[in-house]
């Protein structure tokens, strides 16, 4: 069905501005912080007319959302899902609608590719293989074990199967690296700090913590320094992210080293969104350009860091 000319504030046929259904994850952490800030702003300079929606971490949310940008007839819905699986229902209804579908920031495990016209993310497989990497060369001169406990993103979520997948990939052929705890901390600081106040009770002897996240990473830093411990030193940290209180902790010493995933995602997508609106083809994936830094290139960083 043709649903130009059909009316109402949200068609964008006659000349209108496009109109942009984006339904969010939430605001857990500052990546998610950056990454709304972004979309909001890069929206308003392209001239697209944003309807945003925050899905406060419920799955069902993000359906409600999504389901009501079809009702609105928008001209373009673009989202990250909350978790990998169970869209298939809702994508479906999309494209009945005819209405084109873009993955920002997490992917989904749908098997029919045809539901949505591309993804523009990280790859998170990688970020988790070069956190694992960089234990691996850090623990060449231990004799005995590292032992590691992990804080997982949110369950279920694209960034926390693929980041754990990742690390443990690369650790996979170092025996002494162990993994000796593992739980999610939700991606947010006061999670990271609970959980971490956990480990530290429950594990004799921690030699390493791998987050998820910057902002569980920074609740954990609060909880080892309770404990009477140095975080960097006493307790060696690896995160993901580098927003700038993760960098700022990485150049403080309290961080060791953290994988980059870059939030600022919004110039890109308006893009997408454009081109999708007017019928031309894009490419089904677009991977986002990312770095690492340990606490030298942290602190040269640090001045011009945007979030
Ligand atoms: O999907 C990206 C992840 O979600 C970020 O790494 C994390 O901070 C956020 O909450």
């Amino acid at each position: 069905t043709l649903l130009t000319g059909c009316g109402g504030a949200a068609d964008s046929a006659g000349g209108g501005a496009i109109t942009l259904g984006f339904s969010q994850v939430g605001a857990e952490s500052g990546w998610r912080t950056a990454n709304t800030k972004s979309i909001q702003e890069s929206a308003k300079s392209a001239g697209i007319e944003l309807k945003f929606s925050d899905a406060q971490q419920k799955q069902e949310n993000q359906i409600t959302a999504i389901r009501s940008f079809i009702q609105q007839k928008v001209k373009v819905i673009a989202f990250s899902p909350v978790v990998e699986s169970g869209w298939d229902t809702v994508l479906k209804e999309a494209k009945t609608a005819g209405i084109p579908v873009i993955l920002t920031d997490r992917s989904v495990d749908s098997s029919d590719k045809t539901l949505y016209k591309t993804f523009l993310g990280s790859d998170f497989v990688a970020e988790g293989k070069k956190a694992g990497e960089w234990l691996v060369k850090e623990s060449a001169a231990a004799t005995g074990d590292v032992n590691v406990v992990e804080l997982q993103g949110s369950t279920g979520s694209a960034p926390a199967n693929d980041r754990k997948k990742g690390f443990a990939d690369a650790i996979g052929s170092t025996s002494k690296i162990k993994v000796v705890a593992s739980q999610t901390g939700e991606f947010t600081r006061a999670k990271g700090k609970e959980v971490m106040e956990a480990f530290l009770k429950s594990q004799s002897k921690i030699d390493v913590l791998y987050a998820h996240n910057d902002d569980m990473a920074l609740g954990a830093i609060e909880a080892i320094e309770a404990a009477g411990k140095k975080p960097g030193t006493d307790i060696k940290i690896v995160s993901v992210d580098a927003v700038k209180d993760g960098m700022q902790a990485l150049a403080d010493g309290k961080i060791n080293y953290i994988v980059e995933c870059n939030p600022l995602l919004g110039p890109q997508l308006m893009d997408l969104v454009k081109k999708v609106s007017a019928g031309e083809e894009v490419p089904a994936r677009i991977e986002t350009q990312e770095t690492e830094f340990d606490q030298a290139k942290a602190k040269a960083a640090l001045p011009q860091r945007q979030y």
